[in-house]
């Protein structure tokens, strides 16, 4: 049985690395082979120690552990950034990662209602999420959980890769 709780600062080092796993398999195809095999366990960890250090109000870093209490996944939630939406009641889901070796065992889905609980909670009326374009798994995940593509994108550029980046939202009124 999957545990979700609040990310502690000691989690700081399992974060980075699932963080970098992740991305190296997630996005392979996506983004280049140097870029993405430049990623190391540690490449974010400083930023990631520097976010438990101090999360904001009505943000939330929330991970998953397994049966045997190791953290398997992880998301970031707060308000949202995107100009047209900066309203009190519109929330934002920065990133969600799981763990490649544990792709598919439901993870994710616990995350992500654990996420839609928080915003709530937090009385965010809405969500929204940006997902790079070609990044079908994450897609399809998020269309069966009831989040609908709008019609804003936009191109971003990762390591040396322009890539385009469609957003998602998702009604928080709605069961
Ligand atoms: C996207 C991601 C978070 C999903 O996590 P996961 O733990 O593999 O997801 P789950 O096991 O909970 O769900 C996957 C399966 O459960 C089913 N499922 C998930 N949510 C469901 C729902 N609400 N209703 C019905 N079925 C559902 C689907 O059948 C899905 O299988 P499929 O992908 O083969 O179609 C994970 O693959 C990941 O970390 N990917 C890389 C990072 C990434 O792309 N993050 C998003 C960036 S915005």
């Amino acid at each position: 049985m999957a545990i979700i709780r609040d990310a502690v600062p000691a989690d700081a080092a399992r974060l980075a690395e699932i963080h970098a796993v992740s991305w190296r398999t997630a996005y392979r195809g996506l983004l280049s082979d140097g870029f993405l095999d430049s990623l190391q366990p540690t490449t974010r960890l400083d930023w990631w120690n520097s976010r438990l250090a101090r999360i904001p109000p009505r943000w939330a870093v929330l991970v998953a552990e397994d049966e045997g209490g190791v953290i398997v996944g992880f998301v970031t939630i707060g308000h949202c950034d995107d100009d047209d939406r900066r309203l009190p009641e519109a929330g934002e889901l920065y990133a969600m990662y799981v763990d490649p070796d544990h792709w598919g065992n439901g993870f994710g889905r616990i995350l992500l209602a654990g996420a839609e609980a928080r915003f709530r909670a937090d009385a965010y009326s809405d969500a929204t999420l940006w997902v790079l374009r070609d990044n079908q798994r994450a897609r399809r995940f998020y269309e069966l959980g009831d989040w609908h593509v709008d019609d804003a994108e936009q191109r971003l550029v990762i390591g040396s890769d322009a890539v385009t980046a469609v957003r998602y939202l998702r009604d928080l009124t709605e069961g």
